[in-house]
């Protein structure tokens, strides 16, 4: 009798043990991420604002200004977390990698979800689709009406982007330059020194009607089917801190939000172009 009660005893003490051990699991399994945001009132964004209509910078009351859809996206999941939002802007080659190291909770950015980052980070659902294109001069149209025209000549993609492999891969013989900023990529087309840039479409949109000089060459068609959707980087194993981001952009999205931010954004920075 009074070994079976000792028994009992232990039995419910170790299932009282499991169950702390389960509440303490969740602190560090799924709530992980998304309570050490809360704990610390902030979620901090890592972007790289060249990228206008998605993060772009603008001059308002004398002060530099991080604007775009995304940093509009950002700013609806700390309201929807219930805490403040900081940008914490940077070259494209290392936003990901920010978010790796910690640096930055998340990265919003017009990432495209990629099969290979997908191995290393986990991606919200997808917010936004592009097409890739090509700019190239005006003066230069009749010149460059296809792929193949490109073959043996410079051709500028950002440094980390997807369409270091995009231009690669789908033009025999280019010479692709990588750089670091796409603003220095529009100077060197104008400037002569690339003849061509490969942006995705609502960007390469926002640098040509900016730079009358600059046209998208319409006969040409990147292979979309390599295109990825853009999504936001989270830390792998996000657990609920990825539920409480695809919550908010499910409902942007269902409410056709994301395209007007894109749209709006797009005016934007039209007009504080210089
Ligand atoms: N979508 C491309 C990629 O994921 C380019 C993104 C560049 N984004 C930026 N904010 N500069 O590689």
């Amino acid at each position: 009798m009074k070994i079976k009660k000792l028994g009992l005893v232990l039995v419910s003490l170790g299932a009282i043990v499991a169950l702390a051990a389960c509440g303490a699991d969740k602190k560090s399994g799924a709530d992980k991420y998304l309570s050490k945001i809360k704990d610390k009132g902030t979620l901090t964004v890592a972007l790289n604002p060249d990228f206008a209509p998605f993060e772009f910078q603008i001059i308002k009351d004398g002060k530099n200004e991080i604007v775009g859809s995304d940093v509009d996206l950002a700013n609806e999941i700390g309201k929807s977390l219930g805490v403040k939002v900081k940008f914490q802007a940077m070259d494209f080659n290392n936003v990901l990698a920010s978010v790796q190291s910690g640096k930055a909770d998340i990265a919003v950015s017009g990432i495209s979800a990629t099969a290979e980052r997908k191995k290393a980070y986990d991606f919200s659902t997808p917010y936004y689709t592009a097409n890739n294109v090509m700019i190239v001069k005006k003066s230069d149209l009749a010149t460059y009406k296809k792929l193949s025209d490109f073959s043996g000549v410079k051709v500028a993609v950002q440094k980390g982007s997807v369409q270091e492999n995009i231009v690669s891969d789908q033009i025999k013989g280019v010479n692709a330059v990588s750089l670091i900023k796409n603003g220095q990529m529009i100077n060197e087309l104008k400037n002569d020194t690339v003849s061509g840039v490969v942006l995705e479409e609502p960007i390469a949109k926002a640098y040509v009607s900016a730079n009358p000089d600059l046209a998208i060459v319409s006969s040409i068609q990147f292979d979309s089917s390599k295109s990825d959707s853009y999504a936001i980087a989270l830390p792998k194993d996000s657990g609920n801190l990825k539920t409480e981001v695809d919550k908010v952009i499910k409902k942007l999205k269902a409410d056709g939000q994301i395209d007007k931010l894109v749209e709006k954004n797009f005016e934007l920075s039209q007009k504080s172009a210089k």
